[in-house]
């Protein structure tokens, strides 16, 4: 797969989840493999361009992380072309711009919503910073405000046309936040706008079938998961081992999450130093128990962790109490398995809405 000049070793991609889509996390999900292409969280370009701290810790990476894409965000030209160049000087892979989300109405919001209530001012930005660099310029969006008024095809091609790399879209609108079903008949539309340039269907891909469907139902080039890959940092390398074979890979084992979950921590304890590391696992670990069965005695400490002596003593503690889940042979009885991941667009609707994958809390609108 290509983007622009870009070759890829796979179509699968990392969507930015501001929070959590840091070097540790990429770095986790690469060791595992299968991913194409990884995404920073958004990332302010004024901040970059003022080199604030908080914002280069965004884009701290290392070289086991590549390809690596910067998500910026910001609605003046000159720093969003600025912050692009900046962003190329260090390597960077792409940059893709977070557009919230394409639609009038959204105006008053900021950020990224604010820079699409004008198609033609937005493609000025745009060409602004494909013209100044030549890695590739990528563009994020969803659908539009409601299903009234899907806008993202009408602004997939202009960006085409001033030279927009490929086009990210979300298969929901702003009105739905992360409500519903995602849309596949509305990314057909986006694949169908735009002339040559890859579109990079997104939404509630779980499993690796739900990343077949959305290939084959939208035409769409590639797939990019966030939350899926939370619950399953295998979610690449097992969906394109089915999209090039056909045969779908078990289910990752129990020992083999927890033993991904510790490196995860260590690499979070080398990135952020152990307090801070260990704080911001609090939120992530809690992912991981979503697929290991009863985990409530594991939850209950871990949002407490500040070192990792704390965090292998709840986890030490917790195997203990696991056992009474287990049967003779030490595999959790089928009883307390959790329900299979399905995505909403492979379920009745109302199922769909009972089912919804979690989403912490943050800043719908920009995302
Ligand atoms: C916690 C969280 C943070 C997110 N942060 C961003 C972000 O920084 N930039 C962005 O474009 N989208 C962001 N998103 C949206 C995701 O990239 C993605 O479009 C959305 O979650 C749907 O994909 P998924 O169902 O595979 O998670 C975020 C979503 C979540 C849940």
């Amino acid at each position: 797969m290509r983007i622009g000049p870009l070759t890829l070793q796979s179509n699968l991609f990392l969507s930015p989840l501001a929070g959590y889509t840091n070097l540790p996390f990429r770095l986790t999900v690469r060791e595992v493999g299968g991913l194409g292409l990884a995404t920073t969280d958004l990332v302010n370009a004024r901040s970059l361009l003022e080199k604030n701290p908080k914002a280069f810790k965004l884009i701290e990476t290392s070289p086991a992380d590549r390809p690596l894409a910067v998500q910026l965000f910001g609605s003046v030209p000159g720093e969003m072309r600025d912050a692009a160049l900046y962003l190329e000087s260090l390597g960077v892979a792409s940059v893709d711009i977070n557009m919230g989300c394409p639609v009038r109405k959204v105006c008053r919001v900021g950020g990224g919503s604010a820079m699409m209530t004008e198609h033609d001012k937005t493609a000025v930005l745009v060409k602004g910073m494909v013209d100044a660099v030549k890695i590739p310029v990528t563009a994020k969006m969803r659908l539009g405000w409601d299903d009234q008024s899907i806008t993202a095809p009408d602004l997939a091609r202009a960006l085409e046309d001033v030279g927009v790399a490929a086009i990210f879209i979300h298969g929901r609108t702003r009105e739905q936040g992360f409500a519903g079903t995602i849309n596949l008949s509305g990314i057909r539309s986006v694949v169908q706008a735009v002339k040559t340039i890859p579109v990079i269907g997104n939404g509630d891909v779980t499993t690796p079938q739900a990343a077949k469907k959305m290939l084959n139902d939208t035409g769409c080039a590639g797939v990019s998961i966030g939350r899926g890959a939370f619950y399953n940092p295998w979610i690449f390398q097992h969906t394109l081992h089915y999209l090039s074979t056909g045969e779908l890979l078990p289910e990752p084992r129990f020992e083999d999450r927890v033993r991904v979950m510790c490196g995860h921590l260590d690499l979070m304890v080398e990135v952020f130093g152990e307090e801070l590391g260990c704080r911001m696992f609090r939120k992530v670990a809690p992912w991981y128990a979503k697929r290991f069965g009863p985990a409530t005695e594991f939850n209950k400490r871990v949002v407490q962790i500040s070192s990792k002596a704390e965090f292998h003593e709840g986890l030490e503690n917790y195997l203990r109490w696991r056992r009474q889940f287990l049967d003779e042979n030490g595999q959790l009885m089928p009883r307390f398995e959790p329900a299979p991941l399905v995505a909403s667009f492979m379920q009745e609707p109302a199922a769909a809405r009972r089912e919804h994958i979690p989403v912490p809390q943050g800043p719908v609108e920009v995302w």
